[in-house]
């Protein structure tokens, strides 16, 4: 037993006001503390943003290119991820447990690129979530889309099931090939989504108007990589993004099948946590490609 504390001498610091510190992260301060712990484990509180590595194409595309094995073109990469979006397939067979950081679970699925790709479901329970110790959920919201209700009530389930266990839910917002991908449309799907409980919300970078989107979006914005482009203008196409006042990227396609991915992760990392410029990354990339050097230290 603990002998009972006999000093007298105490420190209650009485006319010291606690310390009651705003988090970090846009429109997540009324969230409880698992909640926000996971989102710190998504977005580095240092610079209150993240590089999601995205590699869940194969939910709907199968093994696509650069994806045809995780275990040897992936795995290489996640120590330069804050945060892993993927299926539990994938994190099953291929992830080493001993990934730290958070994972962002693949929820929703169904229909391939054969079908109707808004016709998803919800494709996985809350206690798998917890049993994989993920930090969020993502769901594909299809506004404007043929199967858009069901899509959004996918999401508000999940956003309820997770709430309930402090679990996060990324809004992914899916734009149909015959859809105008413009500012309008973008802060219409981006605001649902908010609006319905998304804890942060996946949209894709649009020229015109960008910081509109952010800016009526109350909660965190993340922009999807999209289709592979030259290095140099998917490292354009972050820094816009984030001077627009994204908060991050969730990046697949332009990292995994790019020449060098761990150059091209870092020069992202670079951009999203550093603020240089596209050249400046660029150059970085173009570095690291030659030198087969790593500037991470992690
Ligand atoms: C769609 O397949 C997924 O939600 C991807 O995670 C997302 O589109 C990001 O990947 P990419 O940068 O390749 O578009």
């Amino acid at each position: 037993m603990a002998d009972a504390d006999a000093s007298e001498a105490k420190h209650y610091a009485a006319d010291v006001p606690m310390r009651s510190e705003p988090f970090f992260l846009k429109g997540s301060n009324n969230l409880d503390w698992g909640m926000k712990n996971r989102l710190a484990a998504i977005f580095n509180p240092s610079s209150g943003r993240t590089v999601m590595l995205a590699f869940d194409h194969g939910y709907f595309l199968g093994p696509t290119s650069g994806l045809e094995r995780v275990d040897l073109n992936i795995v290489p990469l996640i120590r330069y991820a804050d945060t892993l979006m993927l299926t539990r397939g994938i994190l099953r067979t291929s992830i080493p447990p001993t990934y730290s950081r958070g994972i962002v679970l693949r929820a929703s699925g169904g229909p391939s690129i054969l079908k109707e790709l808004s016709n998803e479901e919800i494709a996985v329970s809350i206690d798998e979530a917890i049993r994989l110790n993920v930090a969020a959920m993502a769901v594909q919201v299809f506004i404007g889309g043929e199967y858009e209700t069901r899509s959004v009530h996918n999401m508000t389930r999940l956003v309820d099931m997770g709430n309930r266990h402090g679990i996060a839910t990324l809004a992914v917002t899916a734009v149909g090939k015959d859809m105008v991908r413009d500012a309008k449309y973008m802060r219409l799907a981006t605001r649902m989504c908010a609006e319905l409980g998304a804890t942060y919300v996946k949209t894709y970078y649009v020229e015109q108007g960008f910081e509109t989107v952010t800016a009526a979006c109350p909660v965190p914005i993340v922009i999807a990589g999209g289709k592979k482009l030259p290095e140099s203008e998917a490292l354009q196409l972050a820094h816009n993004a984030i001077q627009q006042g994204a908060a991050g990227v969730d990046m697949g396609r332009n990292i995994f099948q790019s020449e060098a991915p761990v150059a091209m992760i870092q020069a992202v990392r670079s951009v999203v946590h550093e603020n240089l410029s596209p050249n400046e990354a660029y150059d970085l990339y173009l570095e690291l490609k030659e030198g087969g050097e790593d500037s991470f230290d992690s």
